[in-house]
């Protein structure tokens, strides 16, 4: 693995973990961030001892607490919007098609882009601490990481609005009430419950896994049609070596090994 100025990454038993190290700044995710999260994740992709990949932050208060204020405090309409674009094409959306589920373990504030990362995983889960919320509304800015299209497809749009209307946080309890978050747990007992949850999607075919990441996501572009992804993600199954280990072994009643 390269080396990461923010990032600190491990990988064990085929999970890989990202924890993205400003603790003094509450994590919050500047550009440098952005790309090094981008670099990390492509050789994660790349790298066949990895089925599984976990993102949270260092220290006990924060996952993200939102894109870097200072980096963008004298931004231009035009600088605004090219960062907005450039973060979602390096950072969000490729998270969203990784090929490897990623769980976001958020262990405190998750807020404006933290939220956004978070969301852009496929699964959450968060320790009973985490609070999370979108403050833009309350700096003059809205979401620009994906924040305006992910919130209403978990939670639905007159939660969302509230959400971000109001600029309110929201405690772990309300966010997993919500479905903004699949699991919460102790702060303690966080890692071991995403380690818990890792390893039950390490039992399964990372073959098919990716496949259902992207008919799921397929669903939700207005570029595609999630049905007809689906059907063509479908069939592609039948080519894979997966499948056929994953039906022989249930022929042969025995676990699959994938
Ligand atoms: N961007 C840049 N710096 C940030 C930051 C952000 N999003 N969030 C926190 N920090 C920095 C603070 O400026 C502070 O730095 P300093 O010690 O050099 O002054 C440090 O992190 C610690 O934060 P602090 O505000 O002192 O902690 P707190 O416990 O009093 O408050 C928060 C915690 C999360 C409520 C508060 O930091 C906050 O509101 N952060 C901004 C959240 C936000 O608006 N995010 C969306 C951005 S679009």
């Amino acid at each position: 693995m390269g080396t990461y100025q923010n990032l600190i990454v491990e990988i064990e038993e085929e999970i890989a973990y990202i924890t993205i190290n400003r603790p003094k700044k509450l994590n919050a995710l500047n550009i440098i961030t952005i790309k090094e999260l981008h670099l990390c994740l492509k050789e994660l992709r790349n790298n066949e001892e990895v089925r599984v990949v976990l993102i949270t932050g260092s220290g006990e208060k924060a996952f993200i607490a939102g894109a870097d204020i200072l980096e963008f405090a004298d931004f231009t309409a035009e600088q605004g919007m090219q960062l907005s674009e450039r973060g979602q094409e390096l950072l969000f959306n490729f998270i969203e098609e990784f090929p490897k589920p990623i769980i976001a373990v958020i262990n405190g504030f998750a807020l404006g882009g933290g939220l956004e990362l978070a969301m852009a995983c496929h699964l959450r889960i968060a320790s009973e601490n985490a609070k999370m919320g979108f403050p833009e509304t309350s700096l003059g800015l809205i979401p620009g990481y994906g924040g305006t299209q992910r919130l209403p497809q978990l939670i639905g749009k007159g939660r969302a609005m509230e959400m971000i209307l109001s600029a309110k946080m929201i405690s772990a309890e309300q966010a997993f009430q919500y479905g903004l978050v699949n699991h919460i747990t102790s702060q303690e007992e966080l890692v071991d419950l995403a380690e818990k949850i890792a390893c039950q999607l390490l039992q399964n075919s990372l073959q098919a896994i990716a496949k259902a990441i992207t008919a799921i996501n397929a669903g939700f572009q207005i570029d595609k049609n999630g049905f007809e992804t689906e059907i063509e993600s479908f069939g592609n199954c039948f080519a894979t070596d997966d499948f056929k280990e994953g039906i022989s072994a249930f022929l042969e009643k025995r676990k699959p090994e994938f």
